[in-house]
């Protein structure tokens, strides 16, 4: 076998193509289908105003409107007479008419009008403008772009639930989908690019050298990191909702006190726009339990911006990204859509593979014919999900050795009271895992 080549640059410089089956989100691309099948954001409220708003998702032309009667629809952006785009459409007091020859479409696409054409004309009867189904949620606009039959109920996160403030905000970025959603499972890269490297951007506990594991859910699938910090240890999972949502615990997290089973402050979906654009929406959750110390800022929350460091080229000058380079560069540098025949993975991007993996089992599944699994509803009428933040007094067990192992064997007893936990309502849940560790012998983690 030949080892390392020096300078063999002009060996290495043909670059393959990329992964089709995990990168092309069209229509009839399976992954498109897969993405299809579950409602996705597409919008934040805030951003449709009195004119419509032309929107691309997973390839489509889109224009999403309210008509005058307050109701919103989302229709294909070219009119089915001769193709003007309906961005330039004129809202109704019921539906939305195209500029060009006033046809008027209601909000399923149903013609309402053709006021060009005779009454006995009969193109009311026989065509429809392509539309969408649309839901409105705690200030975001999703959509569901599958097949009609197979259209899912909408999703509430138990998350969105837990008494935290949630907030849209809806940032756009110019690479694949992908690379910026297996960021996610990448936890790696937070005591890297988020602490040694670019200095502390996320508060210095999440520098310190942890312990990693992958488990599935019902819902895909989280990272379990566990870290001593000072006096703690502390457990962060960070979710993967399959097709493509992710939560994340608290962005400053300073694991200085006990705490058990605290949620989410962001829940997001990396909606593809196409196959180099990528819609990041969803909600940035604000309680004094997620930032006791006041370090995050609502007002920064909302089109194109967030309240933390490295998600957007706008926010700061080229040489301060070179400086202190954030998850916008490193996502969007790793080419328009990455190739992975180029990677050379390594132990540290299991958590990455595992996505792939999961990612391409379920659009294949979707592919052969299988019903999207759709997620679990309990009783109290929300989806249980799984990302949380533990934090223990490392005194809560005596003996544990602090290396990677002991860290770890922490890590699986809170992920497995998490997952075990998953059938109990949203409020009784935190007692619940409480209860399970302490019962495990962490007697000091408190409620
Ligand atoms: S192109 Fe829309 S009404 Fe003619
Ligand atoms: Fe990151």
């Amino acid at each position: 076998m030949s080892g390392p080549t020096p300078y063999s640059g002009y060996r290495h410089r043909a670059v393959p193509a990329p992964d089709p089956e995990l990168t092309q989100v069209g229509p009839d691309t399976p992954c498109g289908e897969y993405l299809r099948r579950v409602w996705q954001p597409v919008a934040m409220l805030a951003e449709l105003g009195e004119r419509p708003l032309a929107l691309r998702i997973l390839g489509e032309d889109l224009v999403l409107f309210r008509d005058r009667s307050d109701r919103i629809g989302l229709l294909h952006k070219h009119c089915i007479h001769r193709g003007a785009s309906l961005e330039f459409g004129i809202p109704m007091e019921r539906g939305l008419s195209c500029c060009y020859h006033g046809w008027t479409f209601d909000i399923d696409g149903t013609i309402l009008d053709t006021p060009a054409e005779p009454p006995t004309s009969r193109i009311r009867q026989t065509r429809c403008q392509g539309a969408y189904p649309v839901h409105v949620h705690d200030g975001l606009v999703f959509a569901y772009f599958g097949p009609p039959e197979a259209r899912p109920p909408f999703p509430v996160f138990d998350t969105a639930r837990g008494g935290a403030e949630p907030v849209p905000f809806a940032i756009r970025m110019p690479c694949n989908w992908l690379q910026v959603y297996e960021n996610t499972q990448d936890p790696v890269h937070v005591v890297y690019l988020h602490t040694r490297m670019s200095g502390a951007q996320f508060g210095p506990a999440s520098g310190a050298t942890q312990a990693i594991e992958y488990r599935q859910t019902p819902l895909g699938m989280i990272n379990v990191q566990t870290r001593r910090w000072g006096e703690h240890f502390w457990t962060r999972c960070t979710e993967t909702i399959l097709p493509n949502a992710n939560q994340t615990g608290a962005i400053w997290e300073a694991a200085e006190h006990p705490k058990v089973f605290q949620r989410a402050a962001i829940s997001r979906w990396m909606v593809p726009m196409d196959d180099t654009h990528t819609a990041i929406i969803g909600w940035r959750y604000f309680s004094d339990e997620l930032d006791p110390q006041g370090l995050g800022d609502r007002r920064k929350v909302g089109r194109q911006t967030i309240d933390f460091i490295g998600q957007t080229e706008e926010e700061r000058s080229y040489a301060e990204r070179q400086r202190q380079p954030g998850d916008y560069e490193v996502q969007v540098s790793q080419r328009a859509i990455a190739v992975h025949a180029l990677e050379t993975l390594a132990s540290s991007d299991q958590g990455v593979a595992m996505l792939r993996r999961l990612v391409r089992r379920g659009l294949r599944a979707v592919a052969a014919g299988e019903a999207f699994a759709s997620y679990p509803v309990g009783a109290d009428g929300l989806v249980a999900t799984f990302c949380q933040d533990t934090v223990m007094p490392a005194s809560a067990r005596p003996g544990t050795i602090d290396d990677r192992e002991g860290l770890a064997a922490i890590g699986r007893l809170v992920a497995d009271a998490v997952i075990d936990s998953a059938g109990e309502p949203a409020a009784r849940r935190r007692a619940e895992i409480h209860d399970r560790l302490a019962r495990e012998g962490l007697q000091q983690a408190r409620k």
